[in-house]
C-alpha cells in the first residue's frame, strides 16, 4: 500500500506544497511508504531542473550535479517523514571557472532549487565581492561583513573573486577578518544560508590552500569549462532567439567566424562576448534601417545581416 504524504514544508517557507499530514515529530510507520513522484512534482523541482536543461547550452556535469543535490534533498525530506535524522547536508560550493561560463545564471537558478526544497526560507541571491565585505578601516569589516550575511541568510550568498578576501602578503589585513566571521557562520547557521565562492580554478585552489578552514566547509567544487566554439554559436543563436532576432543564413559564416577569431583574443570572455557582440549587432541593425529609411517589414525587423557583425571590431573593441 501507498501512503501519500505531502513534504510538509518547514514553517515560514511560503512553498506551495502545504499538506502537513503527520504533525511535526509524528515520523511514519516504519511500514508506510511514500509516492516519490508525487512528491518530486509537489516540490516543483523539475521545474528548475528543466529551465537550467533549457536555458543554459553544455555544462553537462554542472547540470548533473544540481540533479544530484536536488535528487540528496528530495531523499532526505522523505526520510525525515519517517524520522530518520540524517542531519543537514552541508552544501557550501565553490564555482570555478572563466569569466562568462554561467556560474552567476546556475547561482540563481540553484537558490531557487534550494527553497523549492525547503533547504533555505527565502531562495534568493547576494551576490558580493571583497569590497562589499571588507572594510578601509579597523573596526570596519565585522560589520560590513555582518550586514551581507544578515542580507544573505536564507538564501545564497555569492562570493565572486572570493580569493581576494585573502591577501597573502599582507598579514594585517582586514580580508582575514571577514574570512573568519564567514567561516562561523558557513559552520553555525549553514541550515539558512548556503555560500558560494567563484572565481578562477587556479586562484580558488591557491586560495584554499592559504585557507585550509574554508576549503574544509566547501562540499562541492563545480567547474566551469570554456565553451567549445560550436558550443557559443548556439549560444548566440538562442540570445538572438530569445530576443526576437535571427541570422541572416549568410551571415551564419560571418558570425561564426567571429566567435572563433573573438575566442582567442584577450579578455575573451565566453557567453558573456557572444551576448555583447549580439548587443553591437543590434545597434548597428538599427541605424541601418533608420539610415535606409522608407518602410520595413517584420523580417527586415528581425534579420541581422553579415554586415551588423563584420563592423565588430576585434581588437581593442572590449569584451
Ligand atoms: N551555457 C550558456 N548558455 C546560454 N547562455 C549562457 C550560458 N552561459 C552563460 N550564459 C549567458 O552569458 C551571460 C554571462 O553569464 P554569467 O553571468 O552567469 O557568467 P559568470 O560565469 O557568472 O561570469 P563572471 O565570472 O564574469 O561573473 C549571461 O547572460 C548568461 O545568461
Ligand atoms: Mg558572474
Amino acid at each position: 500500500m501507498t501512503e501519500r504524504v505531502g513534504f510538509g514544508m518547514r514553517p515560514g517557507s511560503g512553498s506551495p506544497a502545504e499538506e502537513e499530514t503527520s504533525s511535526a515529530g509524528e515520523p511514519l510507520p516504519p511500514d508506510a511508504s511514500i509516492d516519490l513522484a508525487k512528491e518530486r512534482a509537489d516540490s516543483q523541482v523539475d521545474e528548475v531542473l528543466d529551465a537550467l536543461d533549457r536555458e543554459l547550452v553544455g555544462l553537462v556535469p554542472v547540470k548533473t550535479r544540481i540533479r544530484e543535490i536536488a535528487a540528496l534533498l528530495l531523499i532526505d525530506r522523505v526520510r525525515e517523514r519517517f524520522g530518520i535524522d540524517s542531519g543537514r547536508p552541508n552544501l557550501h560550493m565553490c564555482f570555478t571557472g572563466s569569466p562568462g561560463t554561467g556560474k552567476t545564471t546556475v547561482a540563481v537558478r540553484l537558490a531557487e532549487l534550494l527553497h523549492r526544497l525547503g533547504y533555505v526560507r527565502r531562495g534568493h541571491l547576494v551576490s558580493v565581492t571583497r569590497d562589499d565585505l571588507v572594510g578601509q578601516y579597523v573596526g570596519h569589516t565585522a560589520p560590513k561583513t555582518k550586514e551581507v550575511l544578515k542580507r544573505a541568510m536564507g538564501g545564497v550568498l555569492f562570493i565572486d573573486e572570493a580569493y581576494y578576501l585573502y591577501r597573502a602578503e599582507n598579514e594585517r589585513d582586514y580580508g582575514q577578518e571577514a574570512i573568519e566571521i564567514l567561516l562561523q557562520v558557513m559552520e553555525n547557521q549553514r541550515d539558512d544560508l548556503v555560500v558560494v565562492l567563484a572565481g578562477y580554478k587556479d586562484r580558488m585552489d591557491s586560495f584554499f590552500s592559504s585557507n585550509p578552514g574554508m576549503s574544509s566547509r566547501i562540499a562541492h567544487h563545480i567547474d566551469f569549462p570554456d565553451y567549445a566554439a560550436g558550443e557559443l554559436e548556439e549560444i548566440g543563436t538562442m540570445m538572438m532567439e530569445r530576443e526576437g532576432y535571427r541570422l541572416d543564413p549568410a551571415a551564419e559564416p560571418v558570425f561564426r567566424e567571429y566567435v572563433e577569431r573573438r575566442r582567442k583574443q584577450p579578455r575573451f570572455a565566453n557567453a558573456r562576448s557572444v551576448r555583447n557582440a549580439i548587443e553591437r549587432a543590434r545597434l548597428r541593425h538599427a541605424n541601418r534601417l533608420l539610415d535606409a529609411g522608407g518602410s520595413v517589414d517584420r523580417a527586415e525587423l528581425t534579420t541581422l545581416r553579415a554586415d551588423d557583425f563584420l563592423g565588430s571590431r576585434v581588437f581593442g573593441a572590449g569584451s
